[in-house]
């Protein structure tokens, strides 16, 4: 649901509380498309996110201004050449014509302009200090903080490390007001989950040995453009057998000019990781599936623990807990039951943090979800980042709260390039039992994921009407 001029106004005055300047002048900027090297051709354009969070429009060039001193926004929106409506069909008419931005700044004098959005010159390296968490406690002072800690001795690195600290404190200001979704967003979200839900079901009818990874994608992406999504939230991974267990298995990805595709076969794991965008706004969703045959011991037994881990983990998404707590308690369950399985050998709290239940569950139990699939990443987390084979790709340890909708997705898979590693293998000699290992190599992945929106009460599963069966065709 496009969100009412209202709700805009309220978005926009609860980032200007947050921000609390007096006298610059901030300028957030749309972007450009990218262009395709070599050629005329630019790729498909989407709008920074936080533009879209504060203007709900964003064809390139849009820039939404905010004149602190007064207090006052004014969005600015691209008007064609009648030269080029010759070919392109007029951007939706917004706010003043772009090109009398030029003369709205040179109205404003000599007073500082910020670029944020597109335009900002974000740091290379981010002060944990300034991490949107630590921007809502009410003792830090970011904008100190994010100072103090940037480089620096002469006058100039002074000059450009204030406003990395200012781009950045600014920008973590949209990001916490994005953080927490509104009625508008969640509703759109519930679209993408809905045109998701109508991909899957054509795959759970669909689906069988002898038809092609590509071909499945295509049948799965028609159902979601049929239902109403403008677009996918990121590119689907439809991976089958052995390919399970390249995280972001994509098509194309083996050679853009001329890709392969695998043929299904019956008893092959199908992982399929799509979601539908809505109005700009994600759905993330993945199920995994044997294809055409019952599953095996290993494969039911391996099928049913994520699933547990998933829904032990949706339970614990509730006010007040942090991520990072939920990520382990998924290792934890994931740990025992490769112990159970014969894979793994000792204490599983104790595999969790020895990294060697991480060789099977590679990345993190999920991560926030809204304007971008992997939401409000441009800005540090809140901890420094971290060698730790457990937590270096665990995304941010942020305090659940009401409002915030995270993706959850534990997943098992048998990776060669992590499990005939020689240097892993001696690593853990003792807490792996490599020939059960190699018994499983080529097994693939399962991942089962879900979009869940925290509340105040249980925790809501946004995908929930994305049924999870074990085998189909
Ligand atoms: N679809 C990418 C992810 O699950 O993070
Ligand atoms: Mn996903
Ligand atoms: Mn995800």
């Amino acid at each position: 649901m496009k969100p009412t001029d209202e709700v805009l106004a309220e978005r926009r005055a609860r980032v200007a509380k947050r921000w609390e300047l007096t006298d610059e002048v901030v300028v957030l900027r749309a972007g450009e498309p990218a262009s395709w090297s070599g050629t005329d051709q630019h790729f498909a354009f989407l709008p920074h996110p936080d533009i879209a969070y504060l203007t709900a429009v964003g064809s390139p060039g849009t820039t939404l201004a905010f004149d602190a001193a007064a207090g006052e926004w004014e969005l600015f929106g691209p008007r064609f050449t009648s030269e080029r409506l010759v070919w392109e069909q007029p951007p939706t008419p917004v706010g003043q014509p772009l090109d009398e931005l030029g003369a709205w700044l040179e109205q404003r004098g000599e007073r500082t302009v910020i670029e944020l959005g597109a335009g900002a010159a974000m740091p290379q390296a981010l002060p944990s200090s300034a991490a949107p968490d630590k921007a809502d406690t009410p003792d830090a002072d970011t904008a100190d903080a994010a100072a103090e800690t940037a480089p620096g001795d002469n006058a100039d690195e002074h000059a450009d490390a204030s406003t990395e600290a200012t781009v950045l404190r600014l920008s973590a200001a949209i990001a916490l007001e994005r953080m927490t979704k509104d009625d508008a967003e969640l509703d759109d979200i519930r679209q993408a989950a809905a045109a998701s839900t109508a991909g899957f079901e054509w795959v759970y009818q669909h689906a069988a040995p002898g038809m092609t990874e590509r071909e499945i994608q295509v049948g799965m992406e028609a159902q979601f453009y049929a239902a109403g999504a403008p677009r996918v939230a990121y590119d689907s991974i439809v991976a089958s057998g052995p390919h399970g267990a390249y995280l972001h298995y994509v098509y194309a990805g083996d050679d853009p000019l001329r890709p392969a595709t695998r043929t299904v076969e019956a008893g092959d794991l199908l992982l399929i990781d799509a979601g539908a965008q809505f109005g700009g706004y994600a759905s993330d969703v993945t199920r995994t599936m044997v294809v055409g045959a019952d599953p095996t011991d290993e494969q039911e037994f391996l099928w049913k623990l994520v699933l547990s881990a998933q829904q032990q983990t949706i339970d614990m998404c509730r006010p007040g807990i942090v991520w990072k707590e939920v990520h382990l308690a998924a290792a934890r369950i994931l740990g025992a039951g490769l112990v159970e399985l014969g894979v793994l050998q000792g204490d599983p709290a104790e595999l969790v943090s020895a990294g060697a239940v991480a060789l099977f569950f590679p990345h993190g139990l999920g991560h926030l979800l809204g304007l971008s699939v992997h939401d409000i990443t441009s800005i540090p987390y809140s901890r420094e980042p971290s060698d730790d084979p457990v937590l270096s790709k665990l995304g941010p340890d942020r305090v659940l709260g009401p409002g915030m909708v995270t993706t959850v997705e534990p997943g098992i898979y048998f990776i060669d390039a992590l499990l005939c590693d020689p240097a892993r293998r001696e690593k853990f000699a003792e807490s792996v039992v490599w020939e059960r290992v190699d018994e499983l190599r080529g097994f693939g992945g399962i991942r089962i994921e879900d979009d869940v929106l925290v509340t105040d009460g249980d925790p809501e599963v946004l995908t929930a009407a994305i049924d999870k069966p074990i085998r189909i065709g």
